[in-house]
């Protein structure tokens, strides 16, 4: 077909489901956020898919394919192949629908993501080692059944139902400048940008990426879709080996730019995005606010909006991630210290924590590995203060009383 084609035919199945999504979805709310425009320089929205049901912006997309093939989905039943927000967003809107939904995972697939599949009615089956055979298997069971497949991105009408998010932006917005959106596959993206670019064509429609998974960033330098060995990242639902060729057309089409970055910054988002809006996004719906964080973009006093795709993380994750950020902002503290290994020398230590207000978090005590010298007791000590300098005069009075290990 030809581009100019797809594209208008597009545009059609997004005008298509935004009449028919919300009698299961949600329209999400977009958020201005005071804390986060001034620590970017940058006038900040937030589009919080990370409240849509399922927590992620997935079953629009799955919705909109299902409705569209009913008469398939009621005779046959749907299949579908993922352990993430695309498994949710199926097993929930074929729930709606009334048709029966299967997921197939990896065997290894922790059972609170297959738990998470099965509270919406879904059947679950886990096939092979890794998600390549689990999606092999969902493809050949579909051919022989005859089930409805949902790709997770590439196809015309999970771009159209991914496409919504555009048009409520545009309306919710009139005068956007930017819109930040993470690329896994590419069908969250070139739903946003075609109906961006049909509303509002000035708007730039910038692509992320984590550097551990850059599919598009390298495809669009070598002008063809080149599949990547891709490192595991905590923007764990985008780590996928290509994009679609579908979504690559379109992405050509309609991504002004593509940014790329590193986990460190990733994590730092979703802090950002907690502590200042009080957002809880996972590693994907963080990754446009990593971007702006990350200095490539001229956005200065631009209206931004940054796409929160999903807010489904792992709390003991959600948990690393906001003790680094702690101690990153000097809010908590960890200090090893060696002490004499005779009675007293730690309270010596305690009081000098108590003199300064801080709060213990956590002690932990080692006399016995190799790495402690003989006669001393090493120490590790977390603990919260109120200032970020007293950090400093802590460590200073605890170097009198014994050896810091840094
Ligand atoms: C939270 C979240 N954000 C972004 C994406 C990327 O979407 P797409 O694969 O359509 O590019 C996904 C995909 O699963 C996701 O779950």
């Amino acid at each position: 077909m030809p581009l100019q084609s797809l594209l208008d035919s597009l545009w059609s199945n997004i005008v298509e489901a935004s009449k028919i999504l919300y009698q299961a979805l949600y329209k999400t709310p977009l958020v201005y956020s005071n804390l986060l425009s001034k620590a970017t320089g940058c006038n900040v929205y937030l589009k919080l898919e990370n409240l849509q049901v399922t927590n992620a912006f997935k079953a629009r997309g799955a919705y909109f394919k299902i409705y569209k093939s009913i008469d398939i989905a009621r005779k046959a039943g749907v299949i579908a192949a993922s352990t993430g927000n695309h498994a949710q967003g199926v097993a929930y809107s074929a729930s709606v629908l009334g048709v029966e939904a299967t997921i197939f995972m990896p065997e290894t697939t922790p059972p609170a993501k297959i738990n998470a599949v099965k509270r919406y009615g879904a059947k679950v089956v886990l096939h092979g080692e890794i998600f390549d055979d689990a999606y092999r298997k969902a493809v050949e069971v579909a051919k022989e059944t005859g089930a409805l497949f949902v790709h997770p991105f590439d196809d015309p009408y999970i771009i159209g139902g991914q496409g919504t998010i555009g048009i409520e932006i545009a309306e919710q917005l009139s005068n956007v400048d930017a819109v930040l959106v993470a690329i896994g596959g590419g069908g969250l993206i070139s739903g946003i940008g075609i109906a961006l670019k049909r509303l509002k064509p000035g708007v730039k429609v910038i692509g992320v990426e984590p550097a551990n998974a850059p599919k598009y960033f390298e495809s669009r330098k070598a002008g063809k879709i080149m599949e990547i060995e891709p490192k595991p990242s905590i923007a764990d639902a985008v780590v996928t080996k290509s994009i679609g060729e579908l979504t690559y057309s379109v992405m050509n089409e309609v991504v002004d730019d593509v940014v790329i970055v590193d986990e460190e910054l990733i994590a730092e988002a979703i802090y950002m995005l907690l502590d200042k809006a009080k957002v809880v996004a996972e590693g994907a719906g963080a990754l446009p606010l990593a971007a702006l964080l990350s200095g490539r973009l001229d956005l200065k006093r631009k209206n931004v909006v940054l796409v929160i795709s999903g807010g489904n993380i792992d709390p003991t994750i959600l948990h690393r991630v906001i003790m680094r950020g702690l101690v990153h902002e000097r809010r908590t503290a960890v200090v090893s210290i060696a002490l004499r290994d005779v009675p007293g020398e730690l309270r010596k230590a305690v009081n000098i924590l108590y003199k300064y207000r801080c709060n213990i978090v956590d002690i932990r005590h080692d006399r016995f590995s190799l790495r402690t010298p003989v006669g001393y007791a090493l120490v590790e000590i977390v603990f919260e203060a109120p200032e970020p300098d007293v950090i400093d005069k802590v460590r200073k009075e605890l170097s009198e009383i014994g050896y810091l290990i840094e």
